[in-house]
């Protein structure tokens, strides 16, 4: 298994150029299982994820291409792909499959809308919590489908003629229910309103490519969608908007070590929050034409407490991240973690960097250290691993962070990115 191991002390100084957005990407894929007409995705992330959704995807019968570069279009930009949907060959998502990504359970409401049946694998656990499908199941059965849990598998049928438009009013916030409701409803019969909506820029993302494919929607960007179903979408060309937390991931970096960072291409209105809060840390933060420049140039770090709430909150995924950086500064925080149960798993692990941290509940307090010591490390999901290179960088002395491949599913290039920003760190294969 690839290891990174990497050398702290260095202050991040440079540019990065911030990828595609996972989390909008994979369910604009998913979109794509709507319409039998190609839809073309830019800006979409070489990641793991990618990639297991596209074997998913594949086995429903869809064609995928990825386009070659075009002129103006630097290297190791995001890819240009085509998702072509003509013939839905399987509505089954089988456990294999699915067991590996979570994502991969939202190809249901598109199934369901545009074939009146799925039979989808439950996601199983997860190492951040139990993440339930309740919500999901209650929202289709809101749209009319009969429900039926078999050997592991959601059973899912529309009614004759297919879905049919309802209000449903979510309990909760499920950023995961919402995509899959909203795909759901552009092909039911009549309105559908979601209520308590995810208002995720992701969510926004994936409405504003259901437009472009021919879906009525309004509320975009708000707590209640309301849609308007069609009887057919169409192809559509979409970008992928940049990643906001891999852009709070290397604010923080930059914040931790020190540095002088551009992040090019970030949309500092997708992260005001996590923004906000890392000005009250002391950190230097200012609107370019194309980004935000982070600095910390010899200040200490100030402590500031959190807690991490659907958009447009602190978000969970810079969780991990933020103690990573509270675990230096000149005080005691407090995060509180609302959204996941068990998204503690990075706290033992920041602990052998020498952080002190106390997890009572849903509470963590970080008692900041003058200087934290590099470590051997494991990694134990995607945002827990990259919390622990932050540390790495500005630890002393040398850190391995072992079973990267957290990593790999979320984050491009890596290594390469922080390198060229002067950080010593390299991938370890085997
Ligand atoms: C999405 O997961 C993201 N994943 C997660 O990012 C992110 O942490 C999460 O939203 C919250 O922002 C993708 O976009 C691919 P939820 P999702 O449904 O949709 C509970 C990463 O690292 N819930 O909004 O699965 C659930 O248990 C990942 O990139 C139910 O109770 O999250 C949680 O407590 C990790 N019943 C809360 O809602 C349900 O049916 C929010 O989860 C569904 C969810």
């Amino acid at each position: 298994m690839d290891r990174i191991r990497l050398v702290g002390g260095n202050p991040l100084n440079g540019e990065i150029v911030i990828s595609g957005a996972k989390n909008a990407a994979l369910p604009l894929m998913i979109a794509s299982l709507l319409t039998d007409e190609p839809l073309v995705l830019s800006n979409v992330p070489r990641l793991a994820d990618v990639k297991q959704l596209e074997r998913i995807l594949e086995n429903h019968g869809v064609d995928i291409a990825v386009h070659g570069r075009r002129r103006g279009e630097s290297d190791g930009g995001g890819q240009r792909m085509t998702f072509h949907a003509a013939d839905i060959v399987d509505t089954t998502a089988p456990y294999d499959l699915v067991s590996k990504m979570r994502a991969s359970f939202w190809v249901i409401g598109p199934l369901l809308a545009r074939c009146h049946e799925a039979r989808v694998s439950l996601p199983g656990g997860c190492a951040i919590g139990t993440r339930p499908v309740d919500l999901f199941l209650f929202g289709l059965k809101e749209l009319g489908a009969e429900i039926d849990i078999d050997d592991g598998y959601v059973v899912a049928k529309a009614p004759k003629g297919g879905l049919v438009g309802a209000r449903i009013v979510f309990p909760k916030v499920s950023v995961g229910a919402t995509h899959t409701l909203l795909m759901a409803a552009t092909l039911a019969n009549g309105t559908t309103m979601i209520e308590n909506a995810a208002q995720e820029p992701e969510i926004t993302n994936v409405a504003e490519c259901l437009v472009a494919m021919g879906a009525k929607i309004s509320g975009i960007g708000t707590r209640t969608l309301t849609i308007e179903g069609v009887e057919k979408l169409h192809g559509a060309n979409v970008e992928v908007i940049p990643d906001r937390i891999e852009t709070g991931t290397f604010a923080m970096a930059a914040a931790m070590t020190g540095g002088d960072v551009l992040l090019r291409g970030a949309r500092p209105e997708h992260l005001q929050a996590a923004l906000d809060i890392l000005a009250k840390t002391g950190v230097d933060l200012t609107p370019e034409a194309d980004g935000v420049r982070v600095r910390r140039n010899g200040n200490g770090i100030l402590p500031v407490d959190i807690e991490t709430q659907p958009f447009p909150g602190f978000p969970t995924d810079l969780q991990a991240q933020f103690m990573a950086l509270m675990t230096m500064s000149q005080g005691t925080s407090h995060v509180r973690e609302t959204i996941f149960e068990n998204r503690y798993m990075h706290v033992a692990e920041l602990a052998r960097f020498g952080a002190d941290i106390a997890v009572d509940g849903q509470v963590a307090t970080i008692r900041g250290k003058d200087k934290l010591k590099g470590a051997q490390v494991m990694a134990t999901d995607l945002r827990a691993s990259v919390s622990l290179v932050i540390a790495g960088l500005a630890a002393k002395g040398e850190t391995v962070v072992n079973r990267i491949y957290h990593l790999d599913r979320g984050f491009e290039r890596l290594e390469d990115k922080l390198s060229r920003c002067g950080a010593e760190i390299e991938r370890l294969a085997g």
